[in-house]
This record gives structure tokens, C-alpha cells and sequence, in this order.
């Protein structure tokens, strides 16, 4: 039996999530306005620095990048993120690859290494976090800088599940062993500087961030833009899919009007704010 390629049920799970994260692309930008902040400012950004964006999704650093006059190169392990990504930043390179084995100059089309690596949560995915830092400081130049947002626990996080509640009481969601690839693969910031430093990685810093994510767009109290981003995720697709053909479609208005009631209650002044735990990881290769 051939073995499955690395990282191949993260490869099947982002490309069946691009379409969604793309259509709420606005409303997270939104959310995570602090978070990209603090990336930006940790990488040192420049004109003329080669800048790789790992696991770049729609863009949003690329498209940062670029306007400080970087020459900026995004990889996604999803096409669809790819794609968006490209669509929005014409003036980035964004190549469909997996950043742990994948050849990131050669996904790039050559040329120098880069100087600059940034990441919004875009580097907890990987089978081998080992193997994927050193394959990215592989592509990096001697002294280049990683600047890395990375999510802190589940249990510091309610950016997870709020709003899932009512969905949760009727699936089956898995949930990841600590340190399993997924959004708080890196969340042991002791295990974190063990992968960076195992990979060949010099003066390891990782900082806490705390940040309030707004989910409030355009005047709204936030309330359907939550609850969009929630049918978008793992446990809202499931959910539908699952759900959605079996109920009437009176009893999944109903459902979907609990979950709008869970994250009411997390209004803060009338919007949704949800206070967000993350690591802002920086060293140099
Ligand atoms: C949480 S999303 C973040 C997207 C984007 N950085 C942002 O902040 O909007 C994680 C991204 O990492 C990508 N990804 C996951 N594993 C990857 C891998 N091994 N190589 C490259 N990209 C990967 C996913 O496809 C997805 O776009």
C-alpha cells in the first residue's frame, strides 16, 4: 500500500475550507487586525527584502508585504487559498506547495533566499514541525528573521467554540492531542522553542500577545459574521453536512438561533469581542 504523503489530511482539510475562509476573508481581517499588527512589526518588514508568507490562506500579509515594496512570495498547501491570495495580491508570487517538504525557492522560481518569513497562523499544521522549520530556514538567508503569530491554548481561546455550542450537543467533533497538528500545535511555548532551536533556529523569542478579536463590521454588533466564520469552521462544516439534510428546515433555523444566542451573550458594548491568547514567535535563521 503506497504511504500517504505528509500532512495530507491537512492538505484535504484546508482545500474543503478554502471557499469558506476566503468568503469570511473580510470579516477575520477584521477580527485579527491586532494580531497582523504584531506580525508586521516583529518581521521588520523593508523595501527590497525577500519575504516567504507560510501558509499565506487569502493573502493578508502578502498583500502587506507588498505594500511596504517587499518582494513577497506566499505558499499555501491549499489551491484555493493559492488562488485567492494571488487574485488579491497580483504583485506577490503565491505557489500552491507544502512547507515542510516542499523545495520553497524552487516553489518560488529560484532565485535569492529569503530575508524575511512571516506567518499568521499559518505554521501549526505540519506532521513534522522539525522537519517543516528546517525546510523553511533552509530557504531562508543566514540572519534572515522568522515572525510568526501562533493561537496560545484552546482553554485561554473561546475564539474556537463560541457559537459551536449547540452544534457540539449533536456531533461528534475530534478533538487533537496536545501538540497534534492544528491550531494549537505550537501552543507549549517550551515544545515551540524545542522545534525552532532542533531546526537550526538562533535567538528564539516567543512573546505573548493578548488581543481582543472584533467580529463587529461596517457598524453591526457582529453577530452574523461570528456566526458565519462558525458555519465556516471544522465543526460548522461537519455540522452541515452532517445536520443539515436530515433536520427541517424549521428545526435548523432553530439550531442556528442558539448558536446566534451563544454568541450574543459574548457581546461586549453592544459588539462581539472575544479576547484572543496568541505567541508572537520570532527568531533567526
Ligand atoms: C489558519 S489558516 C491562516 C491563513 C492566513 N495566514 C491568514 O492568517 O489568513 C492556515 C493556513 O495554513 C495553510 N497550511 C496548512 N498546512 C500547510 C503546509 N504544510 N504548507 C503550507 N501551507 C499550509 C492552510 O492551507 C491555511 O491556508
Amino acid at each position: 500500500m503506497a504511504m500517504a504523503e505528509p500532512n495530507e489530511e491537512m492538505r484535504r482539510g484546508w482545500a474543503e475550507s478554502a471557499s469558506g475562509w476566503v468568503a469570511n476573508e473580510r470579516i477575520v481581517d477584521h477580527a485579527f487586525v491586532p494580531v497582523t499588527g504584531a506580525v508586521l512589526e516583529a518581521a521588520q518588514l523593508g523595501p527590497t527584502l525577500r519575504v516567504l508568507d507560510v501558509g499565506c490562506g487569502s493573502g493578508t500579509l502578502l498583500a502587506a508585504a507588498v505594500e511596504r515594496g517587499a518582494d513577497a512570495v506566499g505558499v499555501d498547501i491549499a489551491p484555493g487559498m493559492a488562488e485567492a491570495a494571488q487574485a488579491r495580491v497580483p504583485g506577490a508570487l503565491v505557489a500552491v506547495g507544502d512547507a515542510q517538504t516542499d523545495d520553497l525557492l524552487a516553489l518560488a522560481g529560484g532565485g535569492p533566499a529569503f530575508d524575511r518569513v512571516v506567518s499568521r497562523f499559518g505554521v501549526m499544521f505540519f506532521s513534522d514541525p522539525t522537519a517543516a522549520f528546517g525546510n523553511i530556514r533552509a530557504a531562508t538567508s543566514p540572519g534572515g528573521r522568522l515572525a510568526a503569530a501562533v493561537w496560545r491554548s484552546a482553554e485561554e481561546n473561546p475564539v474556537f467554540t463560541l457559537g459551536s455550542g449547540p452544534l457540539l450537543e449533536r456531533i461528534e467533533v475530534p478533538s487533537p492531542a496536545p501538540g497534534a497538528p492544528g491550531p494549537t500545535a505550537l501552543a507549549d511555548p517550551t515544545r515551540t522553542r524545542g522545534v525552532l532551536e532542533g531546526a537550526g533556529w538562533t535567538a528564539v523569542e516567543i512573546s505573548p500577545l493578548d488581543v481582543t478579536l472584533d467580529y463587529g463590521l461596517d457598524g453591526s454588533d457582529g453577530v452574523e459574521e461570528r456566526l458565519a466564520v462558525t458555519l465556516a469552521s471544522g465543526t460548522g462544516r461537519i455540522a452541515t453536512a452532517q445536520l443539515r439534510p436530515r433536520m427541517p428546515d424549521a428545526e435548523w433555523a432553530a439550531l442556528l438561533e442558539a448558536a446566534r444566542e451563544e454568541i450574543r451573550a459574548a457581546r461586549v458594548d453592544g459588539v462581539v469581542r472575544i479576547p484572543g491568547a496568541v505567541w508572537v514567535v520570532t527568531a533567526t535563521a
